[in-house]
């Protein structure tokens, strides 16, 4: 059997070209993709997997990776390729791409040197990089937040799918939850929960005409979803929880850990110590895979999280990590319109939330964290832009125009921006087209 692994942003006929011949009707061929499960010739829906899942070892008698992988610089690469690599069997032969040495654009690429240290030298010089796998040492997978969390797979579907409900204890939750059982003609709790959406969509609508914003703020108090909890366990359910996981959460922190990496470095170097503060950091992967990047030397990472079951993940992820980040991350359930700061930051990111947060509230939000930036210090942001830069759930109607957007970020200093991939920089007018990063620095102290 053969497995191929490929990027499905990039699935394009001449990857088709580049399976075919690989597949007679008696050999199996395994596809291996970063999100999409796509049916790709000659695979079936069923023969995708996610290039991120847990594989068996000495599985394939020859792996092909794909150039439209994203080989970055990160410790998250390399427990990717060592995933991959401890898959093929003895003597068989893992193909990789051959990386294009040093230009700007590819500064948050791997290179030649740190994939010949986890690999070994290459069979050749010359033609498709390739190495011949000896089992007998099993590369090591625990480098980084991906690493931890294929150790911790199954715990976290549990986590997610109880977690926000048996092991929760706040009062007020479980009073939520048991309220219909014990309490069935009493009026719902209160629970501090996302806005309802209608109610979002209201307020956008709302800020957009003129009528809020700008320090008016509309009459609804900010948190009040009351919660229907329901508990339906089916295998279906759990399968759809991996998946997701697999589908969304960690290839989005691979690209997004490994580029922000990239504009910490640039701002601040490799040694320089640097706090880190994200809101709306779900499990915490971002900010663990921070911590763990070489690159860089985040030397204490905070994730504000709004809802509580995260806290199960972010701590199994967490344990499973080398000890030389215990202490340096910490996990704070809140919103980001009542965050508590304690101290100041050298980053603060918002990644993919601010549309989910009161847009009335939103210059609030954003003078609060800037008041906590250091000087010399930067803020960084990243959403999804009108017309969508991001494929999939992009929420249409709550999404900023990149204008809409700035607009809320120019009033606090000068912006930049840097491309989602690659870290390089970008400019104002790649804004309506491209997924951008943008970064506020607040000038240093003088
Ligand atoms: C789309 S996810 C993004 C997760 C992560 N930042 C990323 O880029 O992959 C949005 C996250 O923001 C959280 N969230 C939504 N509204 C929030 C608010 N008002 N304050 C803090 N977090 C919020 C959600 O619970 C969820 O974890």
């Amino acid at each position: 059997m053969i497995g191929y692994f490929f990027s499905s942003t990039q699935m394009t006929a001449s990857l088709e070209e580049a399976v075919k011949p690989l597949c007679d009707n008696k050999s199996r061929l395994f596809l291996f993709s970063n999100k999409s499960r796509d049916p790709l010739y000659p695979a079936s829906p069923d023969d995708i997997g996610s290039a991120f899942q847990p594989l068996k070892r000495c599985l394939f008698e020859k792996v092909i990776i794909h150039a439209s992988c994203d080989f970055f610089s990160s410790t998250m690469t390399l427990d990717w390729l060592a995933n991959i690599v401890n898959s093929a069997r003895q003597g068989a032969e893992v193909y990789l791409p051959r990386l294009d040495a040093g230009s700007a654009r590819e500064r948050n690429r791997i290179s030649s040197s740190a994939l010949t240290a986890l690999l070994g030298e290459p069979v050749s010089q010359k033609g498709p990089w390739s190495i011949y796998r000896r089992p007998q040492d099993d590369l090591p997978v625990n480098h980084s937040v991906l690493g931890a969390f294929l150790q911790a797979r199954g715990e976290f579907v549990l986590n997610a799918l109880l977690g926000g409900a048996l092991n929760n204890t706040r009062p007020e939750r479980l009073l939520d939850m048991f309220a219909p059982i014990l309490a069935p003609d009493a009026p719902p709790p209160k629970v501090i929960k996302r806005l309802p959406r209608p109610e979002s969509v209201d307020i956008v609508n709302r800020v957009r005409a003129g009528e809020l914003g700008d320090g008016r703020l509309a009459q609804q108090p900010a948190y009040t979803d009351p919660a229907p909890w329901n508990f339906t366990e089916s295998a279906t359910k759990f399968a759809r929880h991996l998946n997701s996981w697999q589908g969304y959460l960690i290839p989005g922190t691979y690209y997004k850990a490994a580029t922000i990496a990239r504009i910490i470095e640039d701002h601040f170097g490799s040694d320089n110590p640097v706090s880190f503060l994200e809101h709306g950091g779900y499990a915490g992967t971002v900010s663990l895979q921070l911590l763990m990047e070489d690159r860089i030397n985040v030397s204490y990472a905070r994730c504000c999280e709004l809802e509580l079951f995260t806290l199960l993940n972010a701590m199994e992820l967490h344990q499973r990590l080398p000890e030389s980040i215990h202490g340096k991350f910490h996990m704070q359930i809140t919103s980001a319109e009542e965050a508590g700061y304690f101290r100041s930051y050298d980053v603060i990111l918002f990644s993919h939330v601010l549309l989910y947060m009161r847009r009335d509230l939103l210059d609030r939000i954003l003078a609060a964290a800037w008041a906590h930036i250091r000087p010399g210090g930067i803020m960084i942001v990243f959403e999804n832009t009108s017309p969508p830069t991001g494929a999939g759930g992009s929420d249409e109607a709550i999404i900023f125009s990149p204008r809409e957007l700035d607009s809320y970020l120019d009033r606090l200093g000068e912006l930049s921006y840097a491309e989602s991939r690659t870290g390089a920089t970008a400019s104002r007018g790649d804004r309506e087209t491209k997924a951008l990063f943008r970064v506020l620095r607040k000038l240093p102290a003088k």
